[in-house]
């Protein structure tokens, strides 16, 4: 595939563990295969890359996360070949492919762990892991994971040291201190860029070093480690990406970016939960706040920004009073909440409502930077809280309504983890064959969100601008890129709102057109008026006479 300089601002991704998604073997397990089988439903819903979880073997306590070879292919999920298969197949449709490279830690069970332990005090072997005799050391390093571990310090019998770890104690965080760590995640990279995938999620990437008396997070080492992976990826891998997940305040994020020599893209963790604050509150201060204190980024860079994932819905980036809303609001339900988060998928924190599952999603698919879908969401597919862990939003993907959700022709009690099967969220109702079925699934519909925003190069790469609506509950912006200006306005909340929006371009006349309804709307001295349904959006624009064609198709179709 053409790798094409920052084609990723024009990307929309999609997130899919091979897990997750089909079981072609029987054995209850999604596979390869079973990934490639499903590259055409994925190419049609409009996305055009795919992030790949991590498939490496692992004893699969954090989901893959924890890996026991970095250069080996779990064989649940199949061979080094199904996986060139899948990326060629990809490719052939015109679909990227982004995996993982998880450098932050290892699984316990990596050769390179049970070797440190019997290596001498002092030798390179040793110290491909972080230790230590006074647990103290690095005190008042926040936990991540606490409601599952008291402290980021374990011990182990075998040395009678107590060795690091961010995450889980049987991960335990790899030392970048030393050379020969660096040297083997060069060789790693090296080792998946030759395969032919077209970028990497840095995994955990804040906490790669360690200083005493500081957060250990974002340290300036860290940044100089990662400036050398880029210019190593750049001169040997010309055109792949780094996708960081570094989940911290805007500053600090946008420090991932560097100069333009860090990492391309970065999730905008910050925002993602004040998408939900602001539609609960009908308010879209907490939007504007963040976006207001987010800094300009290098023109090569891109934030990556999502509605939902694998994890938790994580509140680590509110302030403790917008956590407990949001708990209160989203989560009553104690059990879903975890760690510093919500267990729970799209669909069931929009209480199933499609309104604001679309609304939500007009705000992903026009806010500055890539969008990214999380597998199942699409389908509005529900969740289970009383699985462990953050498993309850990793089940299986739900194809029908038949034997398993036509995720496996295994025995239910054989598969990872069991179908979702509530009432409301049931898969005999809520699965892909059904969405295809109904004109006004959201399945439909997401697919046309797509393919309307994949027209216009505005939401990729375009400037983003409030403008001044007089009403708190409306939310309005423009995103411009040449001769392309939209104007978005989003009503968050559930009542009818007249709003005067103040356009930020005095004098502007024109006739804008809704590019769902195609509903025309007179803009005047720099003003529009209008009524906004509950949760209702805009997309306006001046009506190009090349969409006509669309505009029709919309009309027959009438997916609103
Ligand atoms: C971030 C991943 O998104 C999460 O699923 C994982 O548990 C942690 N990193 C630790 O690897």
């Amino acid at each position: 595939m053409e790798r094409t300089s920052g084609w990723f601002k024009d990307a929309i991704i999609y997130q899919v563990h091979v897990k997750t998604y089909r079981d072609t073997n029987g054995d209850g397990i999604g596979d390869f295969s079973g990934l490639i089988s499903k590259l055409d439903y994925i190419r049609d819903l409009g996305v055009n890359t795919i992030w790949v979880m991590p498939f490496y073997p692992s004893p699969l306590r954090d989901d893959g996360y924890d890996i026991a070879d970095y250069m080996r292919i779990n064989p649940t999920f199949g061979k080094v070949e199904d996986l060139q298969t899948l990326i060629r197949e990809a490719h052939a449709r015109d679909l990227r492919v982004i995996t993982e490279l998880v450098i932050n830690h290892t699984s316990d069970q990596h050769p390179w762990f049970a070797r440190a332990k019997k290596a001498p005090a002092g030798s390179s072997h040793r110290d491909f892991y972080v230790w230590t005799d006074n647990p103290e050391q690095y005190q008042g390093v926040r936990i991540i994971f606490r409601d599952f571990e008291p402290s980021n310090w374990s011990f182990d019998e075998e040395t009678g040291l107590y060795y690091w770890h961010r995450f889980f104690n049987h991960q335990p965080d790899l030392n970048f201190d030393n050379p020969e760590v660096q040297a083997e995640i060069f060789a790693i990279m090296d080792y998946w860029a030759s395969m032919g995938v077209d970028g990497f999620r840095l995994d955990a990437i804040p906490y790669l070093y360690e200083r005493e008396g500081t957060s250990c997070e974002n340290l300036p080492e860290t940044h100089a480690f990662l400036k050398k992976l880029r210019s190593y990826l750049d001169e040997k891998h010309p055109g792949l990406l780094f996708l960081a997940e570094a989940n911290m305040w805007p500053e600090d994020s946008a420090a991932y970016f560097g100069e333009g020599d860090e990492c391309h893209m970065n999730y905008h963790f910050p925002l993602m939960p004040r998408l939900y604050l602001a539609l609960k509150k009908a308010d879209r201060g907490p939007i504007e706040y963040i976006l207001n204190r987010t800094p300009q980024i290098p023109a090569t860079c891109q934030w990556a920004i999502f509605l939902r994932c694998h994890d938790e819905l994580t509140l680590e980036m509110v302030t403790d009073e917008d956590r407990q809303f949001m708990w209160e609001n989203y989560s009553p339900e104690p059990r879903a909440r975890i760690n510093l988060g919500i267990r729970k998928r799209l669909s069931t924190l929009m209480d199933n409502d499609l309104r604001r599952i679309k609304l939500m999603n007009a705000l992903l698919f026009s806010m500055p930077g890539t969008p990214l879908v999380y597998y199942g969401d699409e389908i509005g597919m529900g969740d289970n809280i009383w699985l462990n862990d953050r498993d309850g939003v990793r089940t299986p993907m739900q194809w029908n309504a038949g034997l398993n959700a036509g995720f496996s022709e295994a025995d239910p009690s054989a598969l990872y983890l069991p179908v979702i099967a509530d009432e409301e969220f049931h898969f005999t109702k809520i699965n892909v064959e059904a969405a295809e079925e109904d004109p006004y699934s959201l399945l439909h519909w997401m697919r046309r969100i797509i393919s309307i925003r994949k027209q216009y190069a505005a939401f990729g790469r375009g400037d983003f601008n409030f403008a001044e609506a007089d009403h708190p509950s409306v939310l309005s912006y423009w995103r411009s890129y040449g001769v392309e200006n939209i104007l978005v306005v989003v009503n968050l909340s559930q009542v009818l709102q007249s709003t005067a929006i103040d356009l930020n371009k005095p004098g502007f006349q024109a006739v804008l057109e809704d590019l769902f309804s195609g509903r025309r709307i007179h803009a005047e001295n720099g003003q529009i008026k209008t009524e906004l349904h509950p949760f209702e959006f805009l997309w306006l624009t001046e009506p190009r006479p090349e969409l006509a064609v669309l505009v029709e198709d919309k009309l027959v179709l009438g997916l609103d």
